[in-house]
């Protein structure tokens, strides 16, 4: 079904979600203010085992703007939320109704993301193209045979936008799933070759910009005609 994606703009002062739209956050990581206050105990607890330089900064703001954004359609102080977590780890708001928004959350580089919705699961990834990894070695290990040709084309820019188009959607699927890490990543061989998105095993799944750098994919469990673009905290253009 075609969908529309908005612009990347401000916030209403308090934003709502239909059966029609979906919404997607993103915020700034590299941010001076102070946010541990916003944290519970076991929050700081993690984030005082992260060891690697900017992990544990990272963590930080990413947490504390998904509980900025999620108190924002909730009425509650973002302290004020508690979360559960999944099998695999998948955060979920606890103690609130079954209508509560549902959520996911990726971080990379500079950029934090949050994808919010209405009844139904979701899962979102973010990736910095300009990241350094070995991404012909990481296709071998995950991509199918005919994705890692696919991959092969072009010059090696394009290559590595192949990557990490194809990356972001198996990750947004299974971060949509909430875990099964072992499962065939597999199932969606072909999926990049349907354009921007693709309808596979009852998911949706579609790719979107973030800045010139980053690209992201998000899954959903049902369609959104209408994807609308915030930018989060600080709340601007
Ligand atoms: C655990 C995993 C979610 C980590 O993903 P990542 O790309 O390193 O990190 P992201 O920034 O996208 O997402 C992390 C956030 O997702 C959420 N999350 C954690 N576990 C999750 C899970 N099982 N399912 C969904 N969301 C999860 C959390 O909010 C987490 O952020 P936080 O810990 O700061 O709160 C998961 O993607 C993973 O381990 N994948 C294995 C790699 C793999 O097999 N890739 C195959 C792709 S082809």
């Amino acid at each position: 079904m075609p969908f529309f994606l908005t612009p990347w703009q401000a916030p209403p002062l308090r934003p709502e979600l239909s059966d029609q739209t979906l919404h997607i956050w993103r915020f700034p990581l590299n941010c001076t203010e102070s946010l541990e206050n916003l944290l519970d105990e076991q929050e700081l607890q993690r984030a005082g085992r992260l060891r690697v330089p900017g992990k544990a900064r990272a963590f930080i703001v990413a947490r504390a703007r998904l509980r900025q954004i999620l108190g924002f359609y909730l009425g509650l102080a973002p302290e004020a939320l508690r979360f559960d977590y999944g099998l695999y780890g998948k955060p979920a708001l606890a103690g609130l109704p079954d209508e509560a928004p549902s959520f996911n959350l990726s971080h990379s580089g500079n950029w934090g993301l949050c994808v919010v919705s209405k009844g139904c699961a979701v899962g979102v990834d973010i990736e910095a193209l300009g990241r350094s990894l070995d991404y012909a070695k990481l296709a071998a290990g995950f991509f199918s045979k005919s994705e890692q040709h696919w991959l092969q084309a072009g010059s090696e820019r394009e290559r590595r936008r192949r990557f990490f188009l194809i990356w972001t959607r198996k990750e947004a699927w299974l971060k949509g799933k909430g875990g099964g890490f072992s499962d065939s990543v597999q199932d969606l061989d072909r999926a990049h070759l349907q354009g921007c998105c693709t309808h596979a095993g009852g998911w949706w799944i579609r790719s979107f910009p973030v800045t010139r750098d980053y690209l992201a994919a998000l899954a959903v469990t049902r369609d959104f005609p209408l994807l609308q673009r915030w930018n989060g905290w600080p709340l601007s253009n």
